[in-house]
């Protein structure tokens, strides 16, 4: 399979290690010898529940014995969709509950810049330096990683960058400003919090000027943080969330909740504003609700802190700077990025799975399931230390 894999399989980069899948349960994931790795990536957050948990393979099969797609989104009613619009809904603050359903968490950023400029008939966009939302062309233009976003251009314009969690740049925010969108806490710039003061005075002056505040709680979302949502925790009411990876347990979902005001715009002038064919898929949102059900029936946003607690106990070594991170979305940072992959490598080797972050290289991240188990945690940090400790004594 290997083979093909290369040969047939579209790559991302040089690097790929092209690790043959057998199969996977829980934070388990077996590959075509029978070799067992304990998962400290969950799918880069796209797993709350580990893999293919009970409940949302059982949501999943019901679903799928009802119906696959019935018609292109939006025109139907169908239940999973509706029920998962409306647990959406009720896990956020008024006037927050209306959700448009799309296929990824790209897809959903753009939804999102689309409404803003729907909505303020403005054009500006402020996003911020080192952030992550995507790759498709509107999101790719709110990155401000020139490299990356050269061979690109022409993207799209009016794009202005500002510093994360700097007081003193909110005020380059105008009455210009269609929207400001932010992530909840940074992914790829290295999982940096975001401050409450500041996330408070973005939204206010957001208010004050008229923009839309976007927050992409894509990886942050469905209790990742501990909360079911990070902003929670920040006392603020975005115009706009994004949400996706974890919300569907394992399958291919994005999500835009704003308020019912601004989503009518996208039915009116232009009708269909936004359209899609797959969005609101009837076997994912099954997937989606029994995974929302899960998190929350389990209080699984509570073992999600305990489980921080005990990462943080255990990642002892004078050669990790920093844990950076809240809840189960964590990264180490090394004192420089020197092994960062060599020891992504051999841990995987060791039978233990972690992963980098796209622009922070001396960062190693680790978010597991929810529902990883302490000692699978203890073994995969064992080997952790230990080939950290093998590169750097
Ligand atoms: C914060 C954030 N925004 C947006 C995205 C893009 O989501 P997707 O890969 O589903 O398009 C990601 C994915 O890593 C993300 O972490």
């Amino acid at each position: 399979m290997k083979e093909d894999f290369f040969k047939y399989q579209a790559p991302t980069t040089p690097f790929a290690s092209g690790l043959e899948i057998s199969h996977a349960s829980g934070s388990k994931i077996y590959d075509k010898h029978g070799k067992e790795y304990i998962d400290m990536v969950a799918g880069v957050s796209a797993l709350p529940l580990g893999h293919s948990h009970h409940a949302v393979v059982k949501a999943i099969q019901q679903q799928a014995e009802k119906y696959l797609h019935v018609m292109v989104y939006g025109e139907f009613a169908q239940e999973p969709a509706v029920r998962l619009c409306k647990m959406l809904s009720n896990s956020m603050p008024d006037p927050l509950e209306m959700t448009y359903l799309v296929n990824s968490g790209t897809e959903a950023i753009e939804a999102s810049l689309k409404l803003a400029r729907r909505i303020t008939g403005r054009s500006q966009i402020v996003a911020m330096h080192n952030a992550y939302h995507g790759n498709t062309m509107g999101s790719l233009s709110l990155m401000d990683y020139e490299e990356r976003k050269a061979p690109f251009r022409p993207l799209i314009p009016n794009i202005k960058h500002i510093n994360y969690n700097c007081l003193a740049h909110i005020n380059q925010i105008t009455t210009s400003t269609a929207a400001v969108i932010v992530e909840a806490i940074q992914g790829g710039a290295g999982f940096i919090k975001g401050d409450k003061r500041w996330f408070q005075q973005l939204a206010a002056r957001c208010k004050e000027v008229g923009a839309m505040l976007i927050l992409d709680e894509i990886q942050t979302g469905v209790g990742r943080t501990g909360t079911f949502w990070y902003f929670e925790q920040m006392d603020i009411v975005p115009d706009m969330v994004v949400s996706g990876k974890g919300l569907a347990g394992g399958l291919p979902i994005g999500a835009l909740t704003a308020s019912t005001q601004h989503m009518e715009h996208f039915k009116v002038a232009p009708m269909l504003g936004h359209i899609t064919t797959f969005g609101g898929n009837p076997v994912i949102a099954a997937a989606a609700c029994a995974t929302v059900q899960e998190i929350i029936s389990r209080d699984l946003m509570n073992a999600v802190m305990d489980k921080e607690l005990r990462f943080r106990e255990s990642l002892q070594s004078k050669h990790i700077k920093e844990i950076r991170g809240t809840g189960l979305m964590l990264a180490i940072i090394l004192h420089d990025d020197r092994f960062t992959s060599q020891i992504v490598d051999e841990c995987r080797e060791r039978g233990a799975i972690f992963f980098l972050l796209l622009f922070e290289k001396r960062a190693i991240r680790i978010t597991p399931a929810y529902t990883v188990g302490d000692e699978d945690s203890t073994k995969a940090i064992n080997i952790l230390l230990e080939v950290i400790h093998k590169f750097y004594d």
